[in-house]
């Protein structure tokens, strides 16, 4: 069963079902989300995100959708019938395409009598550069659309906590702990840095997934986290 105060969501950026399943079962009591990204959800697909969902963990739909409003509005009816508790879509994408994301995913909510996903934008990929200028234009247009928060790097999480206030969700990839090695992100934070800066989630992947001990390295970031209230 998911830790239901904890902020640390965990990317199960593996192969197969059952690698998923073992990292999750290893981590799932430190763990808010288990985000599934492009690589997984095209090798294990829906029945995956079932399955987690089931075993009583949150999911983070990793997609970042980009298309035209109708096409990524199909695609965020879809996630949210699959039963997704967040998912994501490039700022980038555009005002009219974040608006009919939201609205699609609300419909489809209501026409289930659930609560709908939070809806994500993704603004500068942490793997590239960008102006803090740059970012709060793009959290400023997803706002604007009605999407509930972005995803960000750690670095950019304070300006945005200022400028956008408290009711706007920021998720934080490009995590590093100190005793961990960078791998290709760039622009890394620690937990506390990023939890620090005003990040309401943080994103973790390979300090956990390679670890020798998985369970150990969630706890181990987990601590690092100062405690906090848990968004709603
Ligand atoms: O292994 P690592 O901790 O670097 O994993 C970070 C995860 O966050 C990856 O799944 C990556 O795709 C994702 N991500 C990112 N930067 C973004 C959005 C998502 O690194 N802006």
């Amino acid at each position: 069963m998911a830790a239901n105060n904890s902020r640390l969501i965990l990317a199960l950026d593996v192969p197969t079902r059952a690698r998923a399943i073992e990292l999750a079962g290893q981590t799932g009591e430190y763990v808010s989300h288990f985000k599934v990204g492009s690589r997984l959800f095209t090798s294990e697909g829906p029945s995956l995100v079932r399955e987690i969902k089931d075993a009583g963990y949150g999911v983070f739909l990793d997609l970042k959708f980009h298309d035209i409003p109708n096409t990524v509005a199909e695609a965020a009816t879809a996630a949210t019938a699959l039963g997704v508790d967040m998912f994501d879509v490039h700022a980038s994408g555009g005002l009219d395409m974040m608006e009919a994301a939201v609205e699609a995913s609300r419909e489809e909510a209501e026409r289930m009598g659930i609560a709908p996903p939070k809806i994500l934008a993704i603004t500068v990929l942490t793997s590239r550069p960008s102006t803090v200028e740059e970012v709060l234009a793009l959290a400023e247009r997803a706002r604007a659309a009605g999407v509930h928060g972005v995803v960000s790097s750690a670095w950019e999480a304070k300006a945005i906590r200022e400028n956008m206030g408290t009711d706007f969700l920021i998720v934080t990839p490009g995590i590093r702990p100190a005793w961990s090695a960078k791998n290709d992100q760039r622009r890394v934070a620690t937990p506390e840095v990023a939890i620090a800066n005003g990040a309401d989630y943080i994103v973790v992947g390979r300090p956990i997934r390679n670890a020798e001990d998985p369970t150990g390295a969630a706890k181990i970031i987990i601590d690092e986290m100062a405690p906090a209230e848990v968004p709603q």
